[in-house]
């Protein structure tokens, strides 16, 4: 059983203008996706910003449910910020994923934009199961990862769709959908 990483990814991001950008980061996309990622054994959840102020910020915010008033208010953010952690950029991730098994990750991208060779949710769940590979999924903010991005990573899952063809889901919901078609019992 391969363990699952996660990545949200602020920097570079596409803003509505297709403009390559920097997006801050959230306390929703904070608390919601380490929630999810405590729920389906996600071994750890990479906030990735570039800016120290913002890495700073969101230690600020994780610090208060994780000592003091806040840890005792609410243990299970507690528990749920226990596998969080803030990174540079992915290239730290990627490194400390590797040093920690001893071999890359595979990096699998998402995206609500269709792809030439994606795999499907089947395919990657059935790697996970069978696999030791560390898997590191990547989500996007603002309106997603780079193009060029995507197609560097190994992987691309295929888009979430419903029966419409509107498809722009919040990176919290994407991460609690893929999560299930991977991890849900
Ligand atoms: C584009 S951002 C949108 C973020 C938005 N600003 C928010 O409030 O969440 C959402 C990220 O969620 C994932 N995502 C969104 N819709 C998706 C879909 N239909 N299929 C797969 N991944 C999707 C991708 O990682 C994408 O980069």
């Amino acid at each position: 059983m391969s363990d699952i990483y996660l990545a949200l990814v602020h920097s570079p991001v596409y803003n509505k203008n297709m403009e390559i950008v920097a997006t801050s980061i959230t306390n929703l996309d904070l608390h919601d996706i380490a929630r999810c990622a405590t729920t389906y054994g996600v071994k750890r959840y990479y906030v990735v910003h570039p800016a120290e102020a913002q890495r700073q910020l969101a230690k600020r915010i994780m610090g208060f449910w994780q000592e003091g008033f806040g840890a005792e208010y609410n243990p299970d953010r507690q528990e749920a910020f226990g596998r969080v952690k803030i990174a540079k950029d992915l290239a730290q991730v990627y490194a400390e994923i590797e040093a920690e098994h001893g071999t890359a990750p595979i990096k699998v991208a998402t995206d609500a934009r269709k792809y030439a060779n994606t795999v499907t949710y089947a395919k990657l769940r059935e790697d996970i199961d069978t696999m030791e590979t560390p898997i590191l999924l990547l989500f996007g903010t603002g309106w997603g990862l780079l193009k060029e991005d995507v197609e560097k990573m190994d992987q691309i899952l295929e888009p979430i769709y419903g029966p419409t063809d509107y498809n722009h889901l919040s990176v919290r919901s994407a991460v609690s959908i893929i999560l299930d078609r991977l991890r849900g019992h």
